[in-house]
């Protein structure tokens, strides 16, 4: 992980005494978690594990707000006939429903427990919404001196996903290496990106697509958060078309297969909408920053801004514009180094980058079921997507 000078070019206003103060943290925290309906964590539990936090440090463990089960037969079998395969162990969020790779259950809790530093900036989004370019986006932000540099490494060697350590689908053996030199004393089973993470003595940028209930309830407080949107009938295509790149490791169905997973919130990291409602929840936090792929297309150098000045980078137009250049779809889709690269995956992460390629492949029976579903589920969301 090569961080470079990223601590001698942010800001002051980067610094940890700027952040909210703690106190602000507390109120800011209670006045974005007003019980919901869809809140699956009792609210007076959510706020005494956060005042725990704030009051006694990260040090005591906390305990996960979910219990991690095997996913049923019956699930299963649903998602074998929406031609998802049964071979690979899964389990679940209860509650939540939060769909995810078996390794999950052995690494949840120390994931939940992973201490955020005031300086990480941390880019989550649900799959498929615009990760890796935001994440680059934000790395060359932070990188003025490397980013217009042949980059050597991979993104995911120059920021840490830390869902790396479930996902079971990198190349770790790489991170393996580095973090038997780095902690010979660290177990791997126990976590090889978090606990990469973990030893880096320089900022650090996390990707996870994890819903942030299951990530730390002192995050916001810690530090930065950007979380990228993109519109459902967009991320299903963009999903399904990664799916069918994993050579039938995951998936071998049709896009209507592909379509009735993602609906049914049987894809990894479903439900979509309380992904996003989890994070909208935090739009007025000061260390949360929520953009939308959408508004990323149609002008990047407006959302760029109001990244820089979150991030309390204050960068000028010329270097958002070789910003955006550095990170522009061609670009990226030609440069194997600005890319996760993940394991019996064929073709490129960078696939069209289109708003609006659902119109390109739905029938539309598919459309009629998609748009029920999004109004059935948007109702009360304060924002509208765009797709087109
Ligand atoms: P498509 O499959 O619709 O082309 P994620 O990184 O979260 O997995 O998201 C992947 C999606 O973001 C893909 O969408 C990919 O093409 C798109 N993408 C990646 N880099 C991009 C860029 N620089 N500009 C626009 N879209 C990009």
């Amino acid at each position: 992980m090569s961080t470079g000078n990223f601590l001698s070019m942010i800001q002051p206003s980067y610094q940890p005494e700027n952040r909210p103060s703690r106190t602000t943290g507390v109120d800011s925290w209670s006045r974005v978690t007003k019980p919901t309906g869809n809140m699956d964590t009792p609210f007076v539990e959510r706020i005494c594990a956060r005042r725990r936090v704030l009051e006694t440090g990260p040090a005591m463990a906390l305990r996960l707000p979910v219990t991690v089960k095997d996913l049923p037969e019956e699930r299963v079998q649903e998602r074998e006939a929406q031609g998802l395969s049964p071979q690979q162990r899964l389990v679940y969020t209860e509650p939540g429903d939060v769909l995810l790779p078996e390794p999950y259950k052995r690494v949840a809790e120390k994931l939940y427990n992973f201490e955020y530093r005031s300086d990480d900036l941390v880019v989550t989004t649900y799959p498929k919404s615009g990760t890796l370019w935001t994440t680059e986006l934000v790395w060359a932000m932070t990188h003025l001196d490397q980013f217009q540099l042949p980059q050597k490494e991979n993104t995911n060697d120059r920021v840490f996903v830390i869902d790396d350590d479930f996902l079971d689908m990198v190349h770790i053996e790489k991170a393996k290496e580095r973090l038997a030199e780095q902690r010979p004393d660290a177990s791997p089973e126990d976590g090889v990106t978090q606990q990469l993470a973990e030893a880096a003595t320089t900022p650090r940028i996390i990707w996870t697509h994890l819903p942030l209930r299951l990530l730390h309830p002192g995050l916001l407080d810690t530090c930065r958060v950007v979380y990228v949107a993109r519109n459902p009938k967009d991320v299903c295509v963009s999903y399904y078309h990664f799916l069918k790149k994993l050579k039938g490791r995951f998936f071998t169905g049709t896009f209507e297969g592909a379509v009735d997973a993602f609906i049914k919130d049987n894809l990894f990291y479903g439900p979509y909408w309380d992904h996003i409602r989890q994070a909208r929840r935090h739009k007025d936090h000061p260390n949360f920053h929520m953009m939308f792929y959408e508004d990323m297309k149609s002008n990047i150098l407006e959302e760029l801004r109001k990244l820089s000045t979150f991030l309390g980078l204050q960068l000028d137009d010329d270097m958002l514009l070789k910003i955006s250049e550095y990170a522009q779809f061609d670009r990226m889709k030609a440069d194997s180094a600005k890319r996760t690269k993940l394991l019996h995956f064929e073709g490129n992460h960078c696939r069209k980058g289109r708003v609006g390629d659902w119109a390109a492949i739905a029938t539309p029976e598919m459309d009629v079921k998609m748009e029920r579903w999004i109004r059935d589920n948007s109702h009360d969301l304060d924002f509208a997507f765009r797709y087109n």
